[in-house]
């Protein structure tokens, strides 16, 4: 009888979600955020970085969009499962550089969302000018594409 209770148990917790302050938030992935603009991260390496690509939705310039290269860092003495990171985006198609930081959140739903803030440098062509080159905003990515466990 006991032997069958604790079976019992074990199979109820094999089978309950794990909450969400137990659940991971992996940035590695595909990304969509607020604006519609997609992101990928690569695999976080040991040290923390990581690489990947930003397609932007919207730009401030007149150039056509392209895909742009990230390279990122997630804090890697935060052992929490809700980690800090930051990465700069080298635009590809605009002389502007941006840079986020952020953390990963898991919802209460077990979804993972992250929570940036960005701040965009423009290349301007006098220092009378420097005034209107930086604009800064927040982003809010929801994952686009299921992750694999
Ligand atoms: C540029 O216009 O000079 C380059 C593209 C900038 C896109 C910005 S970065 C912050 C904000 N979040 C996005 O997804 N896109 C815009």
């Amino acid at each position: 009888m006991q032997v069958a209770a604790i079976l019992l148990l074990l199979a109820l917790a094999l089978v309950t979600p794990s909450s969400s302050a137990e659940r991971k938030c992996v940035l590695a992935g595909l990304w969509i955020n607020d604006l519609g603009s997609n992101m990928t991260i690569n695999s976080v390496n040991e040290a923390g970085e990581f690489s990947g690509t930003y397609h932007t939705a919207v730009t401030a310039g007149n150039g056509e969009i392209k895909i742009s290269p990230l390279q990122g860092s997630q804090h890697r003495e935060n052992n929490s499962n809700q980690p800090t990171f930051g990465f700069t985006v080298n635009w590809s198609f605009s002389d502007s550089v941006a840079v986020f930081v952020g953390q990963c959140f898991v919802d209460k739903d077990g979804r993972e969302i992250l929570k940036t803030m960005w701040l965009l440098r423009e290349q301007v062509g006098s220092l009378g000018d420097d005034w209107k080159a930086t604009r800064v905003g927040v982003n809010v990515f929801v994952r686009r594409a299921l992750r694999r466990e």
